[in-house]
């Protein structure tokens, strides 16, 4: 990360710290991950969390090893989560922090008590002026406005994975020496893939356009390389992970009773567009380029198409109505 600070002017030495700071998360997750079965954190809390779901209490045990690593880092003057329905604000450490960040803290819930991959999702905006504290609306940015971006993924080993507008780098921790090493340089994404990954039990709630492309990329044809595979692992950063290295498409498309789909735009959506884009693939709602979505809201839904460029813009044109086969 030094010597990619010393290539990079435009990302400043705290932000490469806070990059750090968030690998140091997830050494201590993937510490807890890796004794889950042996210590009280498996199951849930009992409680109904800002989105409207079950907390497990990997998700909150994540959300405070955020807080813990960060308030007193001096790093940030803005803290969101996607388990905290208001933001944390730090008005005695701007101006000197001018970056916020925004994190889903634990990805892929559904797979915590069954060891299965996991995963954080974390995105860095500036504060959006100089002359006066933060306020929660300044968190609510477009996609374009990210500084860095990247997640960590807690599967068969512990990876961080972000870009700061120059490329995308892969760090790999090495348990035995606690330290993050550089495994994947400037990751680029195939023009096209061979899988496809979607929760399929969502069918029927889905428009024409997206039950079209997916039928379409069950039927045979060689050409193509059709029929794709299907991967679905219930966690969204080790679908993306897989699709940014092998190529493919993942998609969470909007619904007939919930077109906004169910991803969040600023800490789900937006940091993997960006990250994806950097690697030389294409992220959008099915009809907008996903950095380009206008936020509104700190937990607003987005439906997401990501993965390779050829196999979202095949995506796009079904689901636009431009193509039925
Ligand atoms: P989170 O655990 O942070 O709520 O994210 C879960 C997301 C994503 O990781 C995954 O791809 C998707 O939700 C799974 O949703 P379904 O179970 O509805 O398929
Ligand atoms: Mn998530
Ligand atoms: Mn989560």
């Amino acid at each position: 990360m030094a010597q990619k600070q010393a290539a990079h002017p435009g990302a400043s030495k705290e932000l490469f710290t806070l990059l750090s700071q968030v690998g140091l998360v997830g050494k201590h997750i993937a510490q807890d991950l890796s004794r889950a079965g042996l210590i009280d954190i498996l199951g849930t809390t009992g409680e109904i969390n800002v989105q409207g779901e079950t907390l497990k209490k990997l998700d909150e045990i994540a959300n405070q090893t955020f807080l813990k690593v960060f308030d007193q880092s001096g790093l940030v003057c803005a803290l969101a989560s996607e388990e905290m329905e208001k933001p944390i604000l730090f008005p005695e450490n701007w101006p000197q922090a001018k970056y916020m960040l925004l994190f889903d803290p634990l990805d892929g819930s559904s797979n915590t008590d069954c060891n299965m991959p996991l995963g954080a999702i974390f995105s860095v905006v500036k504060s959006a002026s100089n002359d006066r504290m933060p306020t929660e609306d300044d968190l609510v940015r477009k996609g374009t406005e990210q500084v860095a971006a990247g997640y960590l993924l807690y599967g068969s080993s512990t990876m961080l994975v972000y870009t700061v507008g120059q490329g995308v780098q892969g760090f790999t921790l090495d348990p035995g020496i606690g330290e993050y090493l550089l495994s994947h340089q400037q990751v680029q994404i195939p023009v096209r893939g061979k899988v496809y990954s979607v929760n399929e039990g969502n069918y029927h709630k889905w428009a024409t356009g997206t039950k079209q492309y997916v039928d379409y990329l069950k039927i045979s044809d060689t050409a193509t390389g059709r029929p794709y595979s299907g991967r679905y692992s219930g966690c969204l950063v080790a679908d993306v992970h897989r699709i940014l290295l092998d190529g493919g498409i993942y998609l969470y498309p909007g619904e007939l009773t919930r077109p906004e789909g169910k991803l969040r735009l600023l800490y789900e959506a937006n940091p993997l567009a960006w990250v994806v884009e950097q690697a030389g693939g294409r992220a959008s709602t099915g009809t907008l380029r996903i950095l380009d979505v206008e936020a509104k809201q700190l937990h607003q839904r987005v439906p997401l198409i990501i993965g390779s460029a050829g196999d979202v813009r095949d995506a796009e044109e079904f689901t636009q109505g431009r193509r039925t086969t």
